[in-house]
């Protein structure tokens, strides 16, 4: 990623090459500081209080202080003045600082969009399924998994992918037992037959994302149902059309699963239509 800026809580601008976080901060110790990530479109952050609101609620999954969400708001647009932000991905973490207790930090990192994203939306992605073993029924019930929590624990997400792209895929999707169909290591999924869209629900334990929620707004108007719930990947594979969704790579289609086409093995109309309505709603601000 290439950064544009980096905003501190209680400092402001801060050069994105200084040192930030103390050596016995539990981020980094421990990996337990929450984040975000979502994308500024035109000067404007999407949804920033739908994720500063999420940020807290992981952070107190974990424990940790609450973050000064209306701090976090002033941080992010003052940034998008001063460094005159157009488009970008922007990441908010908030860490728990020392074991001792104090030094939390809280900052906004703002990066270039990677210009990987619309080849690949033009072409669609591969995509391989990963077990994780675990009944869905757990990762929501038991909270010290954490499912559903956007944690820097993310080492097994990026695992994920890299095994993805050891079998020439571009992402993965993670199974629960009985190869009941979750979420990608960095995205909700979504998959298309006849006019009904079908999503894994959030008591699979997903990350409840705010992409999800713009796709099961926008979907009504675009003569799309919607059919959440617990579904098998053999549902998924049968699909006429598939698709992820997530802040920065927005909607991207899925064109093979596991090696074999999915539906014609070619980006489809849904996936299409919602990423227009997407970028309408992020006009609209
Ligand atoms: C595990 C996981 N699921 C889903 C998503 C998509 O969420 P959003 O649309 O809020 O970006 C993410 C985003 O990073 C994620 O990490």
């Amino acid at each position: 990623m290439t950064t544009l800026a980096l905003a501190v809580l209680g400092r402001g601008l801060v050069d994105p090459a200084e040192p930030l976080l103390r050596a016995d901060d539990l981020a980094l110790l421990r990996g337990q500081a929450a984040f975000e990530t979502t994308r500024v479109y035109a000067g404007k952050p999407f949804r920033l209080d739908d994720h500063l609101a999420r940020l807290s609620i992981s952070a107190a999954r974990m424990d940790l202080p609450k973050p000064d969400q209306e701090a976090f708001h002033e941080l992010v647009l003052g940034a998008i003045e001063l460094k005159r932000i157009e488009d970008a991905s922007l990441r908010l973490v908030w860490t728990p600082g020392s074991s001792e207790g104090g030094g939390s930090v809280g900052f906004a990192l703002f990066g270039a969009i990677p210009p990987g994203h619309e080849p690949l939306r033009a072409r669609g992605m591969k995509v391989i399924t990963l077990p994780i073993g675990v009944p869905y029924e757990l990762r929501a019930k038991a909270p010290w998994i954490l499912g559903g929590v956007k944690s820097t624990s993310y080492a097994a997400n990026m695992a994920a992918i890299a095994e993805a792209e050891r079998h020439g895929a571009d992402d993965a999707i993670f199974l629960a037992e009985n190869e009941i169909v979750l979420e990608g290591p960095k995205t909700n999924v979504w998959w298309r037959s006849g006019q009904t869209l079908f999503t894994p629900s959030l008591e699979t334990g997903i990350l409840a994302g705010i992409t999800r929620e713009v796709v099961l707004e926008a979907a009504p108007a675009l003569g799309y149902e919607i059919a959440e719930g617990i579904y098998k990947r053999s549902q998924l594979a049968a699909a006429e059309e598939a698709f992820t969704s997530s802040s920065v790579r927005e909607l991207m289609p899925v064109i093979q699963l596991d090696g074999a086409p999915l539906g014609d093995g070619r980006p489809g109309p849904a996936a299409a239509a919602l990423q227009q309505a997407l970028r309408r709603a992020a006009a609209e601000g």
